[in-house]
């Protein structure tokens, strides 16, 4: 059956977060880096990634209320939250106008069956839902599975690449387009 989104995959659904949700969104964060950034990012930062205070960040996310023109969506498994994914206004200065999906997330054991594509889709749903044309991401340089993705899922690598230092290590991040359907 549909959800409110529209997007069934059959063995899951797709839908906005509420705040009951933190747990198991901090949950696949934290899950997610450790598997993904495995040997990009060092062992001992990914080690000590805490699924509770990643699930207090995302519980601040609606409070009082979400941020204005962001979507924040869970994946869900029966009763378990399996991903998520987050969109908003684009953060970058030579992009007025844009969106930017924030991060796109699934655990380990999900990866590779179709629930990205799903999450993707609702994604790209909800920035054009929110008034977006275009849209962007920044994703690790290295992140060969995320890029083949994206690159999938209709997005192409831009001109734009940074290094961010923001956690306290060297990030080498390449940007990626797309126009919203
Ligand atoms: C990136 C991620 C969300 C993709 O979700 P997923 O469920 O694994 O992807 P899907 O199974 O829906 O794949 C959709 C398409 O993407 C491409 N793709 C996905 N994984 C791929 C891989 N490892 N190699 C090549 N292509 C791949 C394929 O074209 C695939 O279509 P196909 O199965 O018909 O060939 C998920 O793997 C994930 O959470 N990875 C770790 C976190 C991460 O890196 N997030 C991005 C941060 S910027």
């Amino acid at each position: 059956m549909a959800n409110l989104l529209g997007v069934d995959t059959g063995t899951g659904t797709v839908r906005p977060a509420q705040p009951s949700d933190a747990a198991g969104i901090g949950l696949v964060h934290v899950r997610s880096w450790q598997a993904a950034y495995r040997g990009q990012f060092p062992q001992d930062y990914l080690d000590g990634l805490d699924p509770a205070r990643r699930a207090a960040g995302w519980r601040r996310y609606f409070e009082p209320e979400p941020p204005h023109r962001q979507a924040l969506l869970v994946s869900e498994i029966g009763a378990d939250i399996v991903g998520f994914a987050s969109v908003g206004p684009c953060r970058d200065r030579d992009t007025a106008g844009a969106g930017e999906l924030y991060a796109i997330y699934l655990l380990t054991q999900w990866w590779g069956q179709g629930l990205g594509r799903q999450l993707m889709a609702a994604a790209l749903g909800a920035l054009a839902g929110l008034g977006f044309e275009e849209a962007t991401l920044w994703v690790l340089d290295a992140n060969d599975r995320a890029r083949l993705f994206y690159e999938a899922a209709g997005w192409a690598a831009d001109v734009a690449t940074k290094t961010d230092d923001s956690f306290g290590f060297p990030m080498a991040e390449v940007r990626y387009h797309r126009l919203l359907p």
